[in-house]
């Protein structure tokens, strides 16, 4: 299957996705596909709403599209703690042509299972905190621009019905 970046606005990205129900072929291609596409798309973290599929699985690497040392393939991923707060610049994927702060917690612990159909459980700080948070949201149907003030997202949404209407005429 061809999958390609979906990007916002599109009704898929805010949606609540459904968990995985089991690891297979299916599930294995499609964790394939998401890694193959993040880092085409110079990305470190990618949800798989954002390839069009409704379902709980994230794919992460913070060691950057370059390295590719860090691949961390999540199935029905939740944060089960969350402490302190962070605020960094954030962009998606799905969100084109616009970054900006986003508040956080600084720390989380994760429970998942990985593409071998083991529990994992673990502590995150720094950017794979921030990176986990951004990724387990776009399973809920949340993305970065929900977390900013009312008057920004006007703006981002403003700039991107001009873009693109530029784009179509
Ligand atoms: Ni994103």
């Amino acid at each position: 299957m061809v999958r390609q970046l979906v990007t916002y606005p599109n009704d898929v990205l805010c949606e609540n996705a459904r968990p995985v129900q089991s690891i297979d072929d299916y599930i294995k291609e499609l964790a394939d596909d998401m890694a193959h596409i993040m880092y085409e798309n110079r990305g470190i973290g990618l949800a798989a709403p954002q390839v069009g599929e409704g379902l709980r699985l994230v794919t992460i690497d913070i060691s950057g599209p370059e390295k590719r040392e860090e691949l961390m393939v999540l199935v029905n991923p939740e944060i089960v703690e969350k402490e302190g707060e962070a605020e960094s610049e954030e962009g998606c994927l799905s969100v084109v042509g616009y970054k900006t702060y986003v508040k956080r917690a600084d720390k989380v612990r994760v429970k998942a299972t990985d593409l071998e159909g083991k529990p994992v459980e673990f502590e995150a700080d720094d950017l794979l905190a921030i990176c986990l948070q951004h990724e387990i949201d776009h399973l809920d149907g949340i993305l970065f621009i929900d977390r900013i003030s009312r008057l920004k997202r006007k703006f981002y949404d403003k700039k991107l019905t001009k873009w693109l209407k530029n784009k179509n005429d």
